[in-house]
Order: C-alpha cells, then sequence, then structure tokens
C-alpha cells in the first residue's frame, strides 16, 4: 500500500471524518498545536540562547537544562500529539502539502541535532558548565537547533495556504514532485 493509499484510506475512516467536520474539536486541537508551541519552542530557545552565551550567562548550563527540559519535553509531546490530529483530520492534503513535507524533512534535521547534542556534546557539561562561550560544537547546535525550530514554526504555518495544492493545477513540474501530485496525462 503507497503512503498515498494510506492516506486516503485514512480520510475515509470515521475518526477522520467526525474530526474534520467538527465544528469544535478541530479548532480546539490546532489551538492546542499552537498553544504549545510556548512550552516547547519557548524553553527550547532559551536553552539555545544559553549554549550561544546570549542570556542566562551565569548559570551553568546544567542547570538551565535541568530545570527547563521537563517542561520542553511535555510541549514537545503535546505538539507531536495535537500535530499527528490534524494530519489524521485532512490527511490527503496534508501528506501532499510541499509545506508539510518540508516540515518533515526539518523534524527529522532538528531531532539528529537534539540526537547529537545529548548523545555528544552534553557528555562532557562538566568541561564547559560554567562558561559563559561555550565550546563551538556547542554554539552550532544552538543555532542550529534555533534555526531548525524557526523553519518548522513557518512550515508549519504555510501548510494552511494551498496555493501548491494538487487540486490546483497546472501547477509547476517541481511543484507536482515534490508535492506527489498524481497528475493525469492529457492523451490529444
Ligand atoms: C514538534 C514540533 C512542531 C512544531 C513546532 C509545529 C508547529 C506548527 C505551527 C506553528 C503550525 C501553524 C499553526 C497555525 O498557525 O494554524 C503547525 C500546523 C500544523 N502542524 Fe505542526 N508542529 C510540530 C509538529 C507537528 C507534527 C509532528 C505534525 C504531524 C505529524 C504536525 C502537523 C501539523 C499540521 C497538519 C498543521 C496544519 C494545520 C492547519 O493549518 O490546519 N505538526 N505546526
Amino acid at each position: 500500500m503507497s503512503l498515498l493509499a494510506f492516506c486516503e484510506w485514512l480520510a475515509a475512516t470515521e475518526g477522520s471524518i467526525a474530526l474534520h467536520e467538527s465544528m469544535y474539536m478541530y479548532p480546539i486541537v490546532e489551538s492546542t498545536h499552537v498553544l504549545a508551541l510556548m512550552l516547547f519552542v519557548g524553553f527550547a530557545t532559551l536553552l539555545d540562547l544559553r549554549l550561544l552565551g546570549l542570556t542566562l550567562k551565569r548559570v551553568p548550563v546544567s542547570q538551565v537544562a535541568e530545570r527547563l527540559l521537563p517542561w520542553t519535553i511535555a510541549g514537545f509531546v503535546v505538539m507531536v500529539v495535537t500535530g499527528v490530529l490534524l494530519f489524521y483530520a485532512i490527511p490527503i492534503r496534508t501528506y501532499q502539502s510541499i509545506f508539510f513535507r518540508a516540515k518533515v524533512i526539518f523534524l527529522i534535521l532538528a531531532g539528529l541535532n537534539v540526537w547529537l547534542f545529548h548523545s555528544r556534546i552534553f557528555t562532557r557539561i562538566a568541561e564547559w558548565d560554567h562558561d559563559i562561550i561555550t565550546p563551538r560544537a556547542a554554539r552550532r547546535a544552538g543555532l542550529a537547533s534555533l534555526v531548525l525550530w524557526g523553519a518548522i514554526i513557518v512550515a508549519g504555518r504555510m501548510i494552511a495556504y494551498n496555493w501548491f495544492d494538487c487540486d490546483i493545477q497546472p501547477q509547476p513540474a517541481f511543484v507536482n514532485w515534490a508535492a506527489g501530485c498524481v497528475v493525469p496525462t492529457v492523451t490529444p
């Protein structure tokens, strides 16, 4: 079964139709997706700014991480759960959205950056915990995080715009390829 066929199956399920057509549930889920940004991206940004030596300069990095990470993780879980529900409500259009596809690529890169930071750089925190200017690798991780989460937010916001939707043809060949549009070939 192709991913598109899976999305078509998902879109025909009672739950997807009910969420998509709901008067209040969909706006509540989407508002929660946006509100959780405060917790997740807000706290992640504070740690990134500390890694860049731009704020909380006199607070050891380990203390910033220890206090902010539980809230950041809670916000991330809410973002993912509400995000999956938003996808579930409109699976075909979202799957064929170039903005959603870009967002997924950025999410994977952001996840890789988090993993590399915690598995490689943060393990040596004792060597640089009190430094105002942290090691280059830590500053790079902080900057990459800020850029990637910013890109994820912009891509997420753009999903609502239908400029490049598959059902608005003709689209440039690159858009049809990137979005996975199935465009019927017209035989003369
Ligand atoms: C974890 C990090 C995430 C962040 C920071 C994030 C951020 C955002 C933002 C800012 C929006 C725009 C909301 C609006 O203005 O209406 C959005 C929309 C959306 N997000 Fe996420 N998101 C995340 C994860 C996910 C995940 C994991 C999924 C699905 C698997 C997802 C699916 C969606 C969908 C489908 C929309 C479009 C909703 C609409 O316009 O109707 N998001 N996201």
